[in-house]
């Protein structure tokens, strides 16, 4: 349903966000999605979703991509001519649309955007909308509502700190910024300097934000994954996925 924008306009929208998230819903839900979960966060360029796309295809897991949920925000804000930056607009684009998957594509409000979602202009704004309390809270209910209904590999930058905390298995993906852009540039055919460059204004983001920072879960397993192939991260992850018992 479109519901236009906020009428609060920039209200601060953590406060929304902290009362959404209180200790004793979070201990419910906790409760009811735990042991299903392999959450595979870290930067862009780490290797994040080929590995997790793989371990869900070795495990038969169903694969969660968070990171395109953010862009399909993205989009929608360029579409409508919403700002980015600001939390009031981003947040009402976030609650106006629903985003669902189909196996490999996603759709906005039943519409593919599988390719549309990839530009770098939708990267940027991803990580713009991102910051924002309401529109990060507007992502986690949606993701906790799709990984409770199933087994899953999810991919994104909390998902083992806030969206599933008691995943069996928590993986973090690192790799030197120099590696993750020349990946990109490889992936893309872009500039490896501009990528580069972007890259670490989206990883600055990432970092600072207060809600849903980029960062490693406590008892998350790091891989560095600089000087490793795809499939010897693969093999780690679906060996430790083994070791904890859910292969
Ligand atoms: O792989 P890449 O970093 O290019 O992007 P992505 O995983 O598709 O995520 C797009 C943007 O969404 C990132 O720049 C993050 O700022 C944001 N994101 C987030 O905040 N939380 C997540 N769980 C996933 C993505």
């Amino acid at each position: 349903m479109l519901r236009g924008f906020s009428p609060f306009g920039d209200y601060p929208y953590h406060a929304i966000f902290d009362e959404c998230f209180t200790p004793l819903q979070f201990t419910t839900l906790h409760g009811r999605r735990a042991e299903l979960v392999v959450a595979i966060d870290g930067p862009a360029g780490a290797g994040k979703s080929s590995v997790a796309r793989a371990v869900a295809e070795k495990l038969g897991f169903t694969y969660l991509d968070s990171g395109a949920m953010y862009r399909c925000v993205a989009l929608t804000c360029l579409d409508w001519g919403a700002d980015p930056d600001r939390s009031g607009e981003a947040t009402s684009t976030a609650e106006s649309i629903e985003i669902s998957f189909d196996g490999p594509e996603v759709m906005i409000d039943g519409v593919d955007v599988s390719e549309e979602i990839r530009t770098p202009e939708v990267s940027e704004a991803a990580s713009k909308v991102a910051v924002h309390p309401g529109v990060r809270a507007a992502m986690v209910t949606e993701q906790r509502r799709l990984i409770e209904a199933g087994r899953y590999v999810a991919e994104g930058r909390d998902i083992g700190t806030v969206v599933s905390p008691d995943s069996p298995l928590k993986v973090f993906l690192t790799a030197t910024p120099e590696v993750r852009a020349e990946r990109r540039a490889g992936q893309t055919g872009g500039d490896a300097t501009e990528i580069r460059a972007a890259q670490d204004e989206r990883d600055r983001r990432d970092t600072a934000r207060v809600h849903g920072a980029l960062k490693a879960a406590d008892d998350a397993v790091e891989i560095d994954t600089s000087d490793l192939a795809l499939d010897e991260v693969v093999t780690r992850v679906a060996d430790l996925a083994a070791e904890r018992g859910l292969a």
